[in-house]
Order: C-alpha cells, then sequence, then structure tokens
C-alpha cells in the first residue's frame, strides 16, 4: 500500500501543544459531486461570512504543479484517474494550508474545507491528524444528480483547462463519487451532522439557501 512508503503521518506534524496556543479553528466539510457548485459557493460564503476556502482539490493541483514535489506525478495520475489520493498526501496540504492562515492572521480560524473527507482514507487521516486540532461544525452537502454535475463540468472544461473535466475521467469521478464518498456523507449524516441544498438550481437560488443555513449555524 503506497501509504505505508510515507511514513507516519504524526512525526512530520506540529504538537497539539502548538496548535492549542491559538484558536481551534472551526470547520465546515463542503462535499458534493464533480461540479455540483462547491467551489463556486465557496467563495460566495467567502465574500460573506468570515471563512477562509481551502479546496482539497485545489492543494493537490498546486502540490502537483509545485516544482520538485515528490508527488507531482502520483498526483497527476490520480486527478486523472478521479481516484483519491492517499490522504498522507492530503491532510498534510489541509494542515500546512490552516496553520498558513492562522499564523498570517489568527482571527481567520473558520474553515471551509472543500472536497474532502472524499472516501473512508481521507476519513480516516483526518482523525489521525486533525480531530484534537479542529473541530467540525457540520457537513454542507451540495445535492445535485449526476447529470447535472456532468454537464456542468463539461462546460467548465471547455476554459477550465483541467486535465479530468472530460467525459472519460468524469465517468470515474462520478463512480468515485457514489461509491467512495457518499457513504462518508451518509455516515456524517447518521450523526445529524449534514445540512443539505438542492444545488441543481442557479447560482443565487443555491446560495440563498446557504446563507440561510450559515446565518443559523455561524
Ligand atoms: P465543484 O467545485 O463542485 O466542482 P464548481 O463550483 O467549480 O463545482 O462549478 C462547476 C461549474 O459549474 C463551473 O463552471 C461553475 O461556473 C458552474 N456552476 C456552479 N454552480 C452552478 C449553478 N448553480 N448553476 C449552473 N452552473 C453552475
Ligand atoms: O474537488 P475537485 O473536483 O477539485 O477534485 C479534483 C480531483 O482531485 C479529484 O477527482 C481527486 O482526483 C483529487 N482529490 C483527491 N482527494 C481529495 C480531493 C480531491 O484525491 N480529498
Ligand atoms: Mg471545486
Amino acid at each position: 500500500m503506497i501509504c505505508r512508503l510515507f511514513g507516519s503521518v504524526s512525526q512530520k506534524v506540529p504538537s497539539v501543544l502548538y496548535w492549542s496556543s491559538l484558536m481551534k479553528p472551526q470547520v465546515v466539510f463542503v462535499l458534493g459531486g464533480p461540479g455540483a457548485g462547491k467551489g463556486t459557493q465557496c467563495s460566495k460564503i467567502v465574500e460573506n461570512f468570515n471563512y477562509t476556502h481551502l479546496s482539497a482539490g485545489d492543494l493537490l493541483r498546486a502540490e502537483r504543479a509545485r516544482e520538485g514535489s515528490e508527488f507531482g506525478q502520483l498526483i497527476a495520475n490520480y486527478i486523472k484517474e478521479g481516484k483519491i489520493v492517499p490522504v498522507e498526501i492530503t491532510i498534510n496540504l489541509i494542515r500546512k494550508a490552516m496553520e498558513e492562515t492562522m499564523q498570517r492572521d489568527e482571527k481567520k480560524f473558520r474553515f471551509l474545507i472543500d472536497g474532502f473527507p472524499r472516501n473512508e482514507d481521507n476519513l480516516q487521516g483526518w482523525r489521525d491528524v486533525m480531530e484534537e486540532r479542529a473541530d467540525v461544525k457540520f457537513v454542507l452537502f451540495f445535492d445535485c444528480g449526476n447529470k447535472v454535475c456532468i454537464d456542468r463540468c463539461l462546460e467548465r472544461g471547455k476554459s477550465s483547462g483541467r486535465t479530468d473535466d472530460n467525459r472519460e475521467s468524469l465517468e470515474k469521478r462520478i463512480q468515485t463519487y457514489l461509491q467512495s464518498t457518499r457513504p462518508i456523507i451518509d455516515l456524517y449524516q447518521t450523526h445529524g451532522k449534514v445540512r443539505t441544498v438542492d444545488a441543481a438550481r442557479c447560482v443565487d437560488e443555491v446560495f440563498a439557501d446557504v446563507k440561510t443555513i450559515l446565518d443559523k449555524e455561524g
């Protein structure tokens, strides 16, 4: 298993003591199918509420592009295949981005973590590395049919330059979403932690519901 190659995650992260000197981060996980509008809605949340948006996909794409990254090729392969990158890589990118944000401005302790946790491995990585360091308030779930998701991504693909906004990758991404991500959403649902928004409507209608949720839950 590739994860084992990277050794113990906990050896590489700053201590819980260091994190406890900062405000405890408040996290909203943002989930939904590819193209459901997670990034679009997160941008609108950032404009209206005091949240920092961290997209796991964006962090992975940046790491893929970083000169000298030992994970660049692996990430590129996983993204094109619509597979979920081993969490040892992703969780360290998320942790680092959270740390850098809070170091720059200690009042920035509210995070939208978009596109995470996407499978069991992601969830376990969060538990291992972040559970003690951050509070997960709820999961914001953008619920949208597969056809709408695919059509939006194909449209985005005309200008995004993304290697996975094509029909072949999208079919794999939808399968990954249905087989690996939906069970994670269902798990949070059993704990009453999911706030579902009908994401098939226009951007402003979706955001009206998002705003109601955030006005209520902070
Ligand atoms: P995700 O981050 O969930 O993959 P994005 O926010 O990047 O989704 O949106 C995917 C594409 O669909 C983008 O081109 C975006 O402009 C468009 N889009 C987002 N929300 C909507 C919406 N409610 N209605 C129509 N198009 C949308
Ligand atoms: O969320 P986004 O659509 O940007 O994710 C693009 C791709 O990045 C996913 O299909 C997957 O290959 C990778 N990814 C991942 N683990 C995550 C989030 C994204 O491997 N938690
Ligand atoms: Mg996105």
